[in-house]
């Protein structure tokens, strides 16, 4: 059943070892710290990776940015995420047509992150798994900026 009191925000990316918690573990910080009550989950649309940890190298980045992804495990979407979560936000354009494709037009219609967070650009959040080291440091500061985003919104009235 969705949550009605407290707005709850779901991440969605392919294989939720790398962008989804890394967005999740910001957020998680930044609301704590606003003193905004929101109840924050992420997950992929791929099962590859379900139960294993986030990437080293995204724990890495993140950690060096002062963000604790060691407790992470990924998950799979599931269909009750749609009743679940009022906000599910997926990182990319494929992983958004998954999730309309799973949604069958039931619950929470999932939408783009950055520009439901109102970050100019770039659309998509670019997926660091196959670049190089700067791709992660990169995600940190976007997940950083789409997060600022989220916290405007939850704030509005
Ligand atoms: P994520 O990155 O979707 O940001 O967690 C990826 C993680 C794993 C794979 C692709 C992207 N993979 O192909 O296993």
């Amino acid at each position: 059943m969705k949550k009605r009191e407290t707005p709850s925000v779901l991440f969605v990316c392919l294989g939720n070892i790398c962008r989804s918690p890394l967005v999740e573990a910001v957020a998680r910080q930044r609301c704590e710290q606003a003193g905004i009550a929101v109840s924050l989950a992420s997950c992929g649309t791929g099962s590859w990776h379900v139960g294993k940890g986030a990437d080293h190298r995204m724990v890495q980045a993140a950690a060096d940015a002062g963000y604790d992804l060691a407790p992470h495990r990924a998950r799979q979407v599931r269909t009750a995420d749609f009743d679940d979560f009022d906000w599910v936000l997926a990182m990319d354009q494929d992983n958004l047509e998954t999730l309309q494709g799973l949604r069958r037009n039931r619950g929470t219609a999932p939408v783009l992150f950055l520009p439901w967070a109102g970050v100019p650009r770039p659309d998509e959040f670019p997926d660091p798994y196959y670049g190089d080291a700067a791709g992660f440091s990169r995600a940190v500061a976007l997940a950083e900026a789409g997060v600022d985003g989220l916290i405007a919104r939850l704030r509005q009235p």
